[in-house]
């Protein structure tokens, strides 16, 4: 019998605020189930380059969402694999050619529509940390707790930088501030689903703080009952 809580904590924020850091370490210590919603509209964009469709085509790239299968599987060291149409495509779906087309697949409204139906029948099963952009909004609003994170972008290109050169990529800081800095602008101005914080939210300011305060930080408001 599965013994997580029915509690759902919903953290968004723009790239490189720490959403994913600090939700993994979120759901390890609860021993909540995480859910890494941004990976799914990239499993998305990496089907639609693959089979040479045109970013600007929204019937086309609602036809991809349509038809594929996108599943978030816990590895056996816990860490999560993503799953495009049956294929690991962990490590593919980071790579910059993908980060650069992501916010084009995002704003698609039958992409979200799809992607949101999905995500919301993963939370169903309770205990679960999702990161995102909308989740606080859209998928989860009925989430106990919800965090929007953000940082300076001069901190969040820092941290993508570390992120890709530690994978072997090399990229250039100002380009790296710029790409930030435009699917910020994407991402905050697409009509549905867009990244802003809900309501309810608490907004923590990453750029000064630790990971582990601000863990510490949700674990606190997890505890205190929302
Ligand atoms: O968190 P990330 O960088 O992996 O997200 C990739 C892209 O997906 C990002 O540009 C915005 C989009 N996204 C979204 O629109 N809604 C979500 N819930 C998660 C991600």
């Amino acid at each position: 019998m599965d013994s997580r809580p029915n509690i759902a904590i919903a953290i968004d924020g723009p790239a490189g605020s720490g959403k994913s850091t600090v939700a993994k370490r979120v759901a390890e210590e609860l021993g909540f189930l995480y859910i890494d919603t941004g990976a799914m509209y990239r499993a998305i964009t990496l089907k639609a380059l693959r089979a040479g469709v045109d970013l600007d085509d929204m019937d086309a790239l609602g036809e991809v969402a349509a038809t594929a299968s996108v599943e978030l599987v816990a590895g056996p060291d816990r860490s999560l694999k993503v799953l495009l149409d049956q294929e690991d495509v962990t490590e593919e779906i980071r790579s910059p050619y993908i980060s650069r087309s992501v916010s084009l697949a995002a704003k698609v409204p039958e992409v979200r529509k799809r992607l949101v139906e999905l995500q919301q029948a993963m939370a169903k099963q309770g205990g679960v940390v999702m990161e995102g952009r909308d989740i606080g909004t859209v998928v989860l609003p009925d989430a106990q707790i919800k965090i929007y994170l953000i940082a300076s972008p001069g901190e969040r290109s820092r941290r993508r930088l570390k992120e890709l050169s530690a994978k072997g990529y090399q990229i250039d800081r100002r380009q790296m501030e710029a790409e930030i800095l435009e699917r910020d602008q994407l991402d905050t101005t697409r009509k549905m689903g867009p990244l802003t914080p809900a309501p309810d939210a608490l907004t923590i300011d990453c750029t000064y703080l630790s990971i582990e305060k601000v863990v510490e930080l949700i674990i606190d408001r997890v505890s205190a009952g929302g």
